[in-house]
């Protein structure tokens, strides 16, 4: 029988999307509307010593100049949480402009709100803030001495520091050690949306349009800051113009939103410029990763130690999990991995597509590269005879796997052992041509609580299914009307999923690739609620033909419930409905996560394959080509899901070779602020992209066995380039980027 899962089903949303209809959360119209402006500190240390605001309140349609003089205190701060847990998730613990103290540049000290955009501009630039300055501290070289071994990251959720058996004897049993230090430039977010909020107070009740990966946690984080019930805030989101982590923790500007309304007494628009997602919704940190490997003679690993160096905030012990997949690739009995930090004046770093396993691999994956060429192994040959069995961290069965199958197809789609392993072996003109690869891992977490969702069916045979997810680009419209029809036996074009709404049933926000997979199980769940709830009032009812069947025995298809008996008696939903006079009816569903104690290793895996031509006089670096084979469970639609892996092996092609930011040390402000000078892939960098995918049945994640495709596609995309800039130069070069400067 044919599914509407796995279909490659065009997104229900794209010709809102492309024709400009779709309403973004800064673009919804109100009457009486004021627009807010940020200003941001000029200095990265410090404190502010005045606001003199006379010129700016001389233009006219000035509503309010709000500043730590005179902005409303908040009511609390809450912990930072990471969204996925379903809690308030506040960026980081520090809110602006509740006193006088500089902790980063760009740092929110005013909000200017007039009746036009531009007026609020204008009068935002002729504010004068002043300011005594202390020295900054922002980079890895200023801040190295100072570093501290943080007892857990991540809000609490992961230890600084880890171990497996024994490291030192791990070491002193190697043949061979390989031992290297990587660098990692800071990454700003830059989705096309910038992030904005559009809030609006009623009385004691506010609604919220924004631009965030979860409405719940924008509605638990504005209701905790603010001190008002949840009862009393709504959030709207129903199109998201791409995330990938900026939109994944709530930061200041939501709340300031609502406390800027509140004060001038009129809805009132807050949308961060393009420069200002560079300093208000945090970043992927500049790090400096240390991995040794000790491996024996015929390459199976007996050492692995991973050490990560990197800023965080003055209040937040924050750095993205490099630690997690990379602990859990292999089967190395001998492992330690350590956080280190030092404070920083910068924002809380954090998630970035790829959170913490992108830059992680790319140091392990790139250690390996290395012990391959030591060993005088084919690098997916190494990888094999350290494949892990089980997960190496807990000791429990994996919960499904595929890598072995990924090295294998895309090595076969690539054609990898076409290659000469000599390096610099293959030449075109003045280019060097290499190929590299890499191992992927990306976990697939549960999320701590239950998701909710709602499946409505009415009397026409049409389905309504709701939760409070937005839609950020990954297509979940699309594909959770694909699991409603094949949970209820409807056809999907009978299906609409609804979102974006915190008065329908809680989602926690998307994050970590966990999207798909608890947003299904919630669908799912309540989907099958709703038809076994449909076949038992059918075999109960004395009027349909189906009247004293076992449910058990009851298919439904095309929205026909059918008994597999003699004769096959049936009747449809909508017959059911119509004969008894019944509108609609409707299910809840509730899907409660495995624990963080479930007995499995939770991991998604993949492989990468990349082609690289390098002119080494120029000092340029040009894919050609990249094959990622990927094992992400159930596949819900194969059109989106091709698209999101593709997305994220561009997305590790920029990060390899393009996006880069650095604190400028004297000032502690960065040193690119727009996309003229930070630099992300276009169309002309992208290569050809070849996505094979590995479907693996795996029924312990959710119950429809989704591990997720947001971040894995990224994922080993970048240390397969460094890879085959090696195998094309012969030269390590244990950075990111890789710049013309690394080359020449
Ligand atoms: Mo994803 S970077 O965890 O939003």
């Amino acid at each position: 029988m044919t599914t509407a899962i796995g279909q490659p089903l065009e997104r229900v949303d794209g010709r809102a999307k492309v024709t400009g209809s779709a309403r973004y959360s800064t673009e919804i119209p109100a009457t009486g509307m004021a627009h807010a402006c940020l200003v941001g500190a000029q200095v990265a240390a410090g404190r502010v010593t005045a606001v003199d605001a006379s010129d700016a309140w001389e233009e006219p349609g000035v509503l309010a100049v709000l500043t730590h003089e005179n902005l409303p205190r908040i009511a609390a701060q809450p912990p930072l949480v990471p969204s996925l847990f379903g809690g308030p998730a506040p960026g980081e613990t520090f809110f602006p402009m509740q006193d006088d103290t500089v902790h980063y540049g760009g740092q929110a000290v005013a909000l200017v709100v007039a009746d036009t955009h531009e007026r609020a501009q204008h009068a935002a630039a002729l504010l004068r803030v002043e300011y005594e300055e202390s020295e900054p501290l922002t980079t890895i070289e200023q801040g190295r001495d100072q570093a501290y071994e943080p007892e857990a990251i991540f809000g609490g959720f992961l230890p600084g520091h880890s171990a497996r058996g024994d490291i030192e004897a791990g070491l002193e049993k190697a043949d061979t050690v390989v031992e290297c230090t990587y660098t990692f430039a800071a990454n700003n977010h830059n989705p096309l949306e910038t992030s904005g909020t559009t809030a609006m107070w009623d009385g004691d009740e506010l609604l919220l349009h924004d631009a965030t990966q979860g409405v719940n946690a924008t509605q638990l984080t504005v209701a905790a800051l603010l001190g008002i019930p949840l009862s009393k805030i709504r959030v709207l989101g129903h199109y998201v113009g791409g995330s990938f982590g900026c939109k994944a923790m709530i930061w200041h500007h939501p709340a300031l939103a609502a406390l800027a309304a509140r004060e001038v007494g009129r809805p009132v628009k807050l949308a961060l410029t393009r420069a200002q997602m560079f300093t208000s919704c945090g970043h992927r940190e500049e790090q400096e990763q240390h991995i040794t490997l000790g491996a024996t003679d015929d390459g199976r690993l007996t050492a692995l130690r991973h050490h990560k160096l990197s800023p965080t905030s003055h209040f937040d012990d924050w750095a993205e999990p490099s630690l997690n997949s990379a602990a859990q690739m292999y089967a190395c009995p001998n492992y330690e991995g350590a956080y280190r930090l030092f404070r920083a004046n910068t924002m809380t770093p954090t998630f970035m597509r790829g959170p913490g396993d992108s830059t992680g691999l790319f140091a392990l994956e790139c250690a390996m590269d290395e012990l391959a060429e030591r060993t005088g192994l084919d690098p997916i040959e190494l990888r094999l005879r350290n494949f892990a069995d089980s997960d190496p961290v807990s000791g429990n069965p994996w919960s499904s796997n595929g890598l072995k199958e990924c090295y294998e197809r895309g090595a076969a789609r690539f054609g990898w052992y076409e290659r000469d392993p000599e390096p610099r072996s293959r030449r075109e003109g003045n280019w060097l041509i290499g190929t590299g690869m890499a191992a992927a891992g990306y976990p697939a977490p549960p999320p701590g609580t239950p998701q909710r969702a709602r499946a409505r069916i009415y009397a026409d045979g049409s389905v309504v299914v709701q939760a409070a997810t937005p839609e950020f680009g990954t297509g979940v419209a699309t594909v959770m009307a694909q699991v409603a029809a094949d949970a209820l036996g409807v056809p999907v074009e009978r299906c609409r999923f609804e979102k974006g709404d915190t008065d329908f049933p809680g989602i926690a926000a998307a994050v970590g690739s966990a999207g798909a997979g608890m947003i299904s199980a919630a669908v799912h769940t309540a989907a099958t609620a709703l038809r076994d709830q449909l076949v038992r009032e059918a075999v109960a009812d004395s009027g349909s033909p189906l009247h004293g069947a076992d449910p058990a025995d009851v298919a439904v298809r095309d929205g026909v419930m059918t008994v597999s008996s003699p004769g096959a008696p049936s009747e449809a939903y909508a017959d059911l409905l119509q004969r008894n006079h019944r509108p609609d009816a409707e299910a809840s569903g509730t899907w409660n996560p495995p624990g963080l104690d479930t007995p499995y290793g939770m991991l998604t895996f993949g492989a990468q394959f990349a082609e690289v031509a390098v002119d080494p006089e120029l000092g340029m670096v040009r894919v050609r080509r990249m094959t990622g084979a990927f094992a992400p469970g159930r596949v819900l639609n194969t059109r989106t899901v091709r698209s999101q892996l593709t997305g994220g092996m561009l997305w590790g092609l920029g990060q390899a070779l393009l996006e880069a930011n650095h604190m400028e040390p004297r000032t502690g402000r960065w040193a690119a602020g727009s996309l003229g000078d930070y630099l992300i892939a276009v169309n002309a960098d992208a290569p050809d992209v070849e996505v094979e995918l590995v479907e693996v049945e795996d029924r312990v994640v959710n119950p429809l066995g989704v591990k997720g495709v947001g971040e894995i596609g990224q994922v080993g995309a970048n240390a397969a380039i460094a890879n085959a800039v090696h195998h094309a130069t012969g030269r390590r070069i244990r950075k990111m980027p890789i710049t013309i400067e690394d080359i020449i």
